[in-house]
């Protein structure tokens, strides 16, 4: 089971979007597919069509309630895609969390505890290093970062790598970085492609060669509920989360 946190702090850099779009693509594979959505802000249960306040048991109640997993994921309208829904009660568990033992580790206790496997696991992280960032982190094995090719994209990201080496010797040696994904990439743009190239001359190898490009659709789709994958086939922005996936599943044979 790769379980993958996508997270950057900086907000809008993509990680939500990159959830839910990759998540529908490997579903679509013939993959199992769990999405958590950590972000207070529910923006991937949203982008799924699902409205906050109507959802009984979101990721609030398996972090502070104990509710099992099970009872707390749903379906999805795509095949092999689940998630574990935010609801605006999350925006409150980084506190509620703050005196419990093994605060850090609440998630991961949780997934243990859940039988059923999946093949992937994605986690939607919060703009924040908090305590729901840092379960997430402990949750995962592995980490993919989305970078926003433009000026300040690159700012933030040492703390973001210090964060990570503390969990990986402190909490979870098991995590790495394995996947870097530039987003909202415009060609025209020469600051995009500066950007770029100092993400790929620094991060080297880590880096997907498939560069999500800016695109008018992937920031429609959130409004009608779906991902890209049925939302516009074959725009740009379909094209470039089919080619990520693609690259997140030949991983698989470098494990
Ligand atoms: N490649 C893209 N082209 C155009 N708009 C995008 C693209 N990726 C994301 N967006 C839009 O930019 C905003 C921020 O993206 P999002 O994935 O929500 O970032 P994050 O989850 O990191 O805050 C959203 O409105 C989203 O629809
Ligand atoms: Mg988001």
């Amino acid at each position: 089971m790769r379980k993958i946190a996508v997270i950057n702090q900086k907000g809008g850099s993509g990680k939500t979007t990159t959830v839910v779009n990759a998540g529908a693509f490997l579903a679509k594979n013939n993959k199992k597919v769990l999405l958590i959505d950590l972000d207070p802000q529910a923006h991937t249960t949203i982008h799924l069509g699902f409205e906050p306040p109507e959802i009984e048991r979101s990721v609030y109640d398996v972090l502070i309630k104990k509710t099992p997993i099970k009872d707390a994921i749903i379906e999805t309208y795509e095949k092999n895609l689940f998630i574990i829904p935010a609801s605006i009660e999350l925006a409150s568990a980084e506190i509620e969390l703050v005196n419990e033992i093994g605060r850090e580790i609440v998630l991961r206790d949780a997934l243990k505890k859940y039988r059923a496997a999946f093949d992937y696991v994605l986690i939607d992280c919060p703009p924040s290093l908090g305590l729901l960032t840092i379960n997430a982190l402990t949750t995962a094995n592995e980490i993919f970062i989305p970078i926003q090719a433009e000026f300040f994209a690159l700012e933030g990201l040492t703390k973001l790598i210090q964060t990570i080496d503390v969990v990986k010797s402190r909490l979870n040696s098991k995590i790495d970085v394995t996947g870097i994904i530039v987003t909202m990439f415009d060609g025209r743009k020469n600051i995009c492609k500066d950007v770029s190239e100092k993400v790929y001359s620094h991060f080297k190898k880590k880096v997907f060669k498939t560069k999500i490009r800016e695109n008018v659709r992937l920031a429609e789709a959130p409004g009608f509920g779906k991902s890209i994958k049925d939302f516009a086939p074959g725009s740009h922005g379909w094209e470039d989360y089919k080619k990520l996936t693609a690259e997140i599943l030949t991983q698989e044979k470098k494990k």
